[in-house]
């Protein structure tokens, strides 16, 4: 369905203390998803799971790579003839209500993308009704109930629901799910999540899963793989249960370990400390993007990019030059 290979995104900083430093939020990422398939992507704030999402569904520009929806390269073409394919990409945002115009009720927020199919394929208003109607069903929505409300008058879930409701009226291929459910009250979040893995089943939408967190990734796709990325690179790439099941990067392992550690009451033992940090852009790239916080780093990996690749007795690829099975702690730098 989609095939992106060596996508790369670098930002300028404009204002501020950091102005003109450049940030490199996607450092030549590939990946494919198949037709009704499914793909994750974790990562801890700022490694670049937005902007790729973004640059997915059509919404950001790319300096390098190509995307190809389809079978189709995008960048021989003009923007205009790109719309079209990024249409069938529709992206599902953090915050459902940001999302939605307060101002406009459910039925007139997805009549603006009714009318303009409607328009494109000569279908009638009494097809735009029914299509509403059916889109909010597909999402587990009454429609009656629903249709006439404003977004503030329904529950964070069900804003979300709307939010999908609405990218299904152009008949997606694939949806880009970004955090969407972290702003979710958490007793609703597994509704989201059963849909969105009920849409691939029902629809065959593909699907294109960001998170922070492990379990939603296995949840919605345990038959697709797993993108681990750190700082714009992929560390570690394959199937969710393999991964899952024995990372062999220490960045993986350590967003697996996740397992908060109070500073001095950690159980003693063997198992090596990854720092727990926020991602410093300003520091050298020369060697591994990870080493000044890995644990098993030696000279090469200071001096050396590992680059993404399957190696002997490992089967999934990997960005490391030391992989291998081992448990390690997540810790704060700092103390508590
Ligand atoms: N429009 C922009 N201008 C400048 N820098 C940007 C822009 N968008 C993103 N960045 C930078 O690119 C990097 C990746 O950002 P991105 O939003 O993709 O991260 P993320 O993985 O989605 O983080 P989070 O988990 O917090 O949502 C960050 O360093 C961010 O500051
Ligand atoms: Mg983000």
């Amino acid at each position: 369905m989609i095939t992106a290979t060596g996508i790369t995104k670098t930002f300028k900083q404009r204002g501020g203390v950091l102005a003109g430093r450049e940030v490199h939020a996607l450092r030549g990422v590939d990946f494919s998803i198949a037709k009704g398939g499914a793909a994750s992507f974790i990562g801890e704030s700022g490694c670049g799971k937005t902007t790729l999402g973004r640059i997915i569904a059509g919404l950001e520009s790319y300096d390098g790579g190509e995307i190809a929806i389809a079978g189709t390269p995008m960048t021989p073409l003009r923007p205009k003839q790109r719309q079209p394919h990024f249409r069938k990409i529709q992206m599902i945002h953090q915050d459902p209500y940001s999302a939605l115009n307060p101002t406009r009720t459910i039925h007139q927020t997805l009549q603006a993308p009714l009318a303009l199919r409607a328009r494109q394929t000569g279908r009638s208003k009494q097809w735009m009704e029914e299509r509403a109607a059916e889109v909010l069903s597909l999402v587990g929505l009454d429609p009656g109930s629903v249709l006439s409300r404003y977004p503030h008058q329904l529950s964070g879930g069900m804003r979300q629901r709307v939010v999908i409701a609405r990218a299904l009226t152009v008949d997606p291929e694939m949806l880009v799910a970004d955090e969407a459910v972290s702003m979710i009250d958490v007793s609703l979040r597994l509704g989201i999540l059963a849909l969105l893995k009920d849409l691939r089943e029902r629809l065959g939408v593909a699907v294109l899963f960001i998170t922070h967190d492990v379990a939603t990734a296995r949840y919605i796709g345990d038959d697709g793989e797993l993108f681990v990325i750190y700082r714009g690179q992929v560390v570690e790439r394959g199937p969710v249960d393999t991964v899952i099941a024995d990372p062999v990067h220490p960045y993986t392992q350590s967003l697996l370990s996740a397992i908060p550690v109070l500073h001095g009451l950690e159980e003693p033992g063997e198992q090596p400390v990854v720092p727990l940090e926020s991602l410093d852009e300003s520091q050298a790239d020369a060697g591994c993007l990870f080493a000044r916080r890995c644990p098993f780093r030696d000279e090469r990996c200071e001096s050396e990019l590992p680059l993404l690749q399957v190696t002997d007795g490992v089967p999934q690829e990997h960005a490391c030059f030391h992989p291998r099975s081992r448990s390690v702690i997540a810790r704060p730098l700092s103390g508590v």
